[in-house]
């Protein structure tokens, strides 16, 4: 299974994803994770995207093409891979497609979990994560465990200011990459509102109808 996860900020892509890679044991690769690593070991490439992220604004394309298209090219995607958070602008999906293209492979679906706005803000900041598991939580609607409560981590860019201008570029920036998957027939809608459960089912539901290609 080749599949992306396209959604706005806090739509709930790495909760499904953390799911979903169980079920279909393909690589989880979120290029939001991979920026933060690079900025956490203060790599060339995470020093150029540190400031981008912050401000909530967009890592420039040149950077984040490159990191994810090598990313897919390793050995362990070779049966798959799940994608979260990239493509988010139209030349990541075309330079995405022509990668794929050379490599003799194709995409098998595309899920773009719908969320209102209006429940964007809560979702961001009560977000929390822990760095040991990698799981994600919310101090609302997932509470963590009293043992992970001291190690958890709050995003640097899960601030309302941040947030803001994150959906701001979603609108602008990533949803032009929806209509360019639904000419494809990839796309498959899924109401991101309800329980992670919920949710869970109707991705796993839409999800049915897809036949790999390779
Ligand atoms: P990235 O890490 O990709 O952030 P994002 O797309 O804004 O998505 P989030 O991680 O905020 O949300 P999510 O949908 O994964 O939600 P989650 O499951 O955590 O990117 C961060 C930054 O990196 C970007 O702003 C940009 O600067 C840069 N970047 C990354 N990729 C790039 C690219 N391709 N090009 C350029 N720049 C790039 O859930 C959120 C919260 O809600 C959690 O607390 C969770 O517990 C809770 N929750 C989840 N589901 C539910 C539910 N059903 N009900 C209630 N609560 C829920």
């Amino acid at each position: 299974m080749r599949m992306i996860l396209i959604g706005p900020p806090g739509a709930g892509k790495g909760t499904q994803a953390q799911r979903l890679v169980q079920t279909f044991g393909i690589p989880h690769i979120s290029s939001g994770d991979m920026l933060r690593e690079a900025v956490a070991a203060g790599t060339l490439l995470g020093q150029t995207a540190a400031g981008f992220m912050k401000e909530g604004l967009l890592v420039p394309d040149e950077v984040v093409i490159g990191m994810v298209i090598e990313r897919i090219a390793r050995e362990d995607c070779a049966r798959g891979f799940m994608l979260d958070g990239f493509p988010r602008t139209r030349p990541q999906a075309e330079a995405l497609d022509e990668a794929l293209a050379r490599a003799s492979v194709a995409l098998d679906a595309v899920v773009l979990i719908e969320v209102p706005d209006a429940l964007i803000l809560e979702r961001v900041t009560g977000r929390r994560s822990d760095p040991q598991t990698g799981t994600i939580y919310h101090l609302r609607f997932s509470p963590p465990p009293p043992e992970a409560e001291g190690r958890l981590v709050h995003r640097a860019d899960d601030t309302a200011e941040a947030c803001s201008a994150r959906l701001e570029k979603y609108h602008r920036e990533t949803t032009p990459v929806v209509p360019f998957y639904e000419g494809k027939g990839l796309l498959k809608r899924v109401d991101g509102v309800g329980s992670p459960d919920e949710v869970l089912l109707r991705i796993s539901a839409a999800l049915q109808t897809v036949q790999t290609a390779n």
